[in-house]
């Protein structure tokens, strides 16, 4: 291969600038032309494309959101769409494409690889964590520690005044970011959209802990599991505490990636280049134990990604 693609698409998340350096400075390493093109699936069918060199991906490393900025594309939905979209990669000499994206994105990919054989390889870039075929996506780690940050700010406040808040986190229809946050900030208890659960019996519990002496409490609500205010009202009509919510939405998406999102971009990133070029397509690189994988596109887009019902647990048994 003399030329690859790369494209940023659907949710940013912190850690994707990373995963561009990797892909660029792996594939030039190797004698490869990468062209980045720009806003996703869109900026492909609308040819907005970018000879990138070792110095355009310089100093973002650091950067939360993607130098190749993002977007979720109607028009590559279309078999029309997709066609001009293979015909502009083809124009360009562009001979495979890395993807770096959530579950819409790799839908895509898995689209151009079967339908017009067109070599691609997939990076799970997401916030939501809810990519089979991989421990971790990238942006992950840093979305569930933006949210504890702003948690842990949350619970003075709640602790001084004797309230209840309800903090509403991201994850789409998963609980992925909300279970790893309700741990890791001592939740005294966490709503997911993947099991099922009573208010009635959180608010029986928050009652009792109230007479054990515990005068404030979080709960953390997966954005797909309830809304944070319903909850709100809910347990202050039930129980009688004063409670106050929190959407904490797309602050979540942005900032300096942790250390583990950089390491995990990086590899992935370079992983994927090494793969397409040399001669893989249809699959995703991804992290299974701490080593480096791949899958077949096809087996990561039909297998669900379920929550550790362990880590659920947890939660009710740290709430005393
Ligand atoms: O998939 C990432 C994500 O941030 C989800 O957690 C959230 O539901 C969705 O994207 C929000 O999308 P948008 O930025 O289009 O509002």
């Amino acid at each position: 291969m003399k030329r690859i693609g790369l494209i940023t698409s659907g949710g940013d998340s912190p850690g994707m600038n990373a995963a561009v350096r990797a892909v660029v400075r792996a594939a030039l390493g190797r004698g490869v032309r990468v062209t980045g093109f720009l806003h996703g699936w869109q900026g492909v069918i609308e040819d907005e494309h970018w000879d990138m060199g070792s110095k355009d991906v310089g100093g973002i490393i650091d950067e939360g959101g993607t130098i190749l900025r993002t977007a979720r594309s109607k028009a590559f939905r279309t078999p029309e769409g997709r066609a001009l979209a293979v015909e502009n990669l083809r124009r360009h000499e562009v001979e495979g494409l890395v993807v770096i994206g959530g579950d819409g994105s790799l839908t895509g990919a898995k689209a151009l690889h079967e339908e017009f054989s067109f070599p691609v390889v997939g990076i799970p870039g997401s916030i939501d964590n809810d990519i089979s075929g991989s421990d971790f996506s990238i942006g992950f780690d840093t979305a569930v520690n933006t949210a504890l940050d702003a948690i842990d700010k949350v619970r003075d406040t709640a602790y001084s005044h004797e309230r209840v808040f309800v903090i509403e986190v991201m994850g789409r229809a998963n609980g992925f970011i909300a279970l790893e946050v309700a741990l890791s900030s001592g939740a005294e208890a966490v709503l997911i959209p993947e099991m099922p659960y009573s208010l009635l019996e959180i608010c029986e519990s928050l009652k009792q802990m109230h007479t054990r002496g515990k005068r404030s409490s979080i709960i953390v609500v997966a954005e797909g599991a309830a809304r944070a205010s319903d909850v709100k009202d809910f347990i202050q009509v039930n129980t009688g505490f004063e409670a106050r919510y929190l959407v904490l939405g797309h602050m979540q998406r942005g900032g300096s990636p942790t250390a583990f999102d950089r390491v995990l971009a990086l590899r992935l990133g370079a992983h994927a280049a090494n793969r397409l070029i040399s001669g893989f397509s249809g699959e995703m690189v991804g992290v299974d134990g701490g080593k480096l994988v791949t899958h077949p596109l096809s087996y990561v887009l039909s297998t669900e990604r379920t929550v550790d019902p362990d880590k659920l647990l947890l939660v009710d048994v740290m709430a005393l």
